[in-house]
């Protein structure tokens, strides 16, 4: 997916429980804007496209991971992904392919807003992954391996949306 990098102001992470994989990736996102010097200029968020977590802070396994790495997700909350969102953010990037499913078939029956919705790991097109893999029914070391694979596709994320501004 090419994007052009000026349109992009703001963009939204979405999994299935917000609480694992998407807040992680908010949060290493945010640290990658933060050190390219564009952190006034983006709006940066993460949802589930399932409720069963609204209001928790992420999994302490995904806070311990992260906070391993210098990023601390602890204040965060889960939220379930709603169609304003399609409206109010311009890329959407989805997890893995049930979740970008689950976000085509809301756009569809909503309308589609302004927002582009793509995979994550279509900005690390070097990995042979499509899709973040679900940590929440394993060990630390999937943590470790989500992780891995956000750090990779986030730091494309912002190699395209800065690349216009250089
Ligand atoms: P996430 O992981 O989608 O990466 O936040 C999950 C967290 C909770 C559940 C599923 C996935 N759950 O079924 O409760």
């Amino acid at each position: 997916m090419l994007l052009e990098p000026a349109g992009i102001k703001s963009v939204l992470f979405v999994c299935l429980g917000n609480i694992c994989r998407s807040p992680m990736a908010e949060g290493v996102f945010r640290a990658h804007v933060v050190s390219a010097g564009f952190a006034d200029r983006f709006k940066i968020a993460s949802a589930g496209t399932g409720g069963w977590h609204v209001g928790a802070p992420p999994d302490e396994r995904a806070i311990a991971a992260a906070l391993a790495r210098g990023i601390d997700i602890s204040q965060q909350k889960a939220r379930l992904f709603s169609v304003d969102d399609f409206q109010n953010f311009d890329l959407i990037c989805a997890m893995d392919q049930e979740n970008f499913a689950a976000l085509e078939q809301g756009a569809a029956q909503a309308g589609f807003g302004q927002a582009r919705i793509s995979l994550l790991l279509d900005f690390a097109p070097d990995l042979a992954e499509l899709n973040v893999p679900d940590p929440y029914y394993g060990g630390a070391d999937g943590f470790e391996n989500v992780l891995d694979l956000i750090e990779q596709a986030s730091q494309g994320l912002i190699d395209q949306l800065t690349l216009s501004r250089r």
